[in-house]
């Protein structure tokens, strides 16, 4: 019984690490686009408060549900814009983190950081030449 309440609740997925594993990702990926100054598509990726704002996009426990998944999956994926789609393992980070509850530590602030996927230095400007 002591045990038992001890350890209440524990996930059956172990989730990938947020620090180490899913930060990464939506630094080297979203961050550009979708953070407090640049939302597109009303969508700030910064915060857990800002990224969890609208139901539907992240869905702890479903991926599936899951917008965020939803746009970078698939043979043609919507997400990230304009860059190279994100590898299989990538995706199945944020798979898993999701599956597992999508934890995201209280008071971390994800930055962008981007040179893998957009190699090309003018990217901002050229890309704001194209899309206003
Ligand atoms: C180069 C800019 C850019 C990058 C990088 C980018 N997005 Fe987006 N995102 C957009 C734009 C623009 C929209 C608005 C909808 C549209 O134009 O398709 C959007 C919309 C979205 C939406 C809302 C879609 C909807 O149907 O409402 C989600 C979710 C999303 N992005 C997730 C991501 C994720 C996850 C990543 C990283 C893997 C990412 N985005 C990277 C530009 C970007």
């Amino acid at each position: 019984m002591i045990l038992l309440c001890a350890f209440p609740a524990l996930p059956l997925i172990a989730s990938p690490d947020f620090e180490k594993e899913v930060a990464p990702v939506l630094e080297q990926t979203c961050l550009f686009c979708h953070n407090a100054h640049e939302t597109k598509g009303d969508l700030d990726l910064s915060t857990r408060a800002a990224a969890f704002a609208f139901e539907g996009t992240i869905v702890p426990g479903d991926p599936e549900a899951s917008l965020l998944i939803e746009v970078v999956s698939g043979p043609d994926p919507d997400m990230p814009k304009k860059a190279d789609p994100l590898s299989a393992e990538q995706v199945e980070t944020l798979r898993e983190w999701i599956a597992a509850g999508a934890e995201w530590p209280e008071g971390r602030t994800l930055v962008h950081d981007l040179p893998n996927v957009f190699p090309n230095k003018n990217f901002h400007s050229d890309y704001l030449q194209a899309h206003g």
